[in-house]
């Protein structure tokens, strides 16, 4: 879901016609603020809070601060997307409904029967995405213990507690207790993932598999993202290829959030 077209300010939706939802608005220099609320909730009568973007992003939950401009101050949703149910408060936890096509394109490219870890795992949607489309086994770390909280939630809601696994803790310290077992890494923290591509290699089973990982750059990023995991691979005798990549979204000119797919093998092996 991207931002919509007809009012003219531009907003997301995250939540649902049954549960209710909240939107998240932008407003444009000029415009009286209490007059988006207004407009976004007469087209849409599910939405029981709109919140204003008031800033980026920030610290290591990547959560934004997010101003209440009306409606409820509840702004706990069960957002829908592909078939799944993701309960989360995006006051505070990440969530982005632009990135349920990313999700699908992640979790089409598993296999059944590999074991996946979800580093920055959140409130659970790659996680859910992947084993509600195949019989994939899902670990998914979390050092918010908010998202944590809804990620758990998430696994029962989804019926997968058969298959999907949170672990609340940070990356580096929860991964190497699981070195060498995994057939896929995700490591969806575009402005950080880079500091943990030795974790990521080191999980996979016999040096082999696929890592998808994302990054924040400019014309450059593919390029640096290549560099990057070709010096950690080879630090420790493996090579990792890219075999493709996806902006997912850009922010200005030559800024783009992407995802690059690496193949990763023991050096030196047929
Ligand atoms: C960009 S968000 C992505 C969340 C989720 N995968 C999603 O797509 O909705 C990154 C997440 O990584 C978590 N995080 C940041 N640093 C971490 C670390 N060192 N270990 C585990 N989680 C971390 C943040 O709390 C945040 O929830």
């Amino acid at each position: 879901m991207g931002k919509r077209k007809g009012p003219r300010v531009p907003y997301d939706l995250i939540g649902s016609r049954e549960t209710g939802a909240v939107a998240i608005v932008e407003v444009p220099e000029g415009m009286d603020p209490e007059e988006a609320a207004r407009e976004v909730m007469s087209r849409h009568p599910h939405v029981k809070s709109v919140l204003l973007k008031a800033g980026a992003r920030e610290g290591e939950f990547r959560v934004r601060p997010l101003k209440l401009l009306a409606g409820s101050e509840e702004t706990e949703v069960i957002h829908k997307e592909h078939g799944y149910r993701i309960k989360l408060d995006p006051r505070r936890v990440y969530f982005s409904p632009r990135e349920s096509t990313e999700r699908q394109l992640v979790a089409e490219s598993v296999r059944d029967g590999e074991l996946v870890l979800v580093m920055f795992a959140g409130a659970g949607p790659y996680a859910i995405a992947i084993a509600k489309r195949r019989r994939a086994q899902v670990v998914g770390i979390e050092l918010n213990p908010i998202a944590v909280r809804y990620f758990q939630e998430n696994v029962i809601l989804n019926r997968v507690g058969h298959l999907v696994f949170p672990i609340e803790g940070d990356v580096a310290y929860v991964t190497p207790a699981m070195y060498g077992r995994f057939d896929r890494v995700v490591m969806p923290l575009p402005k950080g993932a880079y500091a943990f591509i030795g974790y990521a290699l080191r999980a996979l089973r016999g040096g082999k598999g696929v890592i998808h990982f994302y990054y924040w750059g400019g014309d450059e990023a593919l390029s640096e993202a290549e560099e990057m995991f070709r010096k950690e691979a080879a630090s420790i005798g493996l090579e990792a290829t890219s075999i493709g990549y996806r902006i997912v979204s850009s922010y200005a000119p030559k800024v783009y959030k992407m995802r690059v797919d690496f193949l990763v093998r023991p050096l030196n092996v047929e």
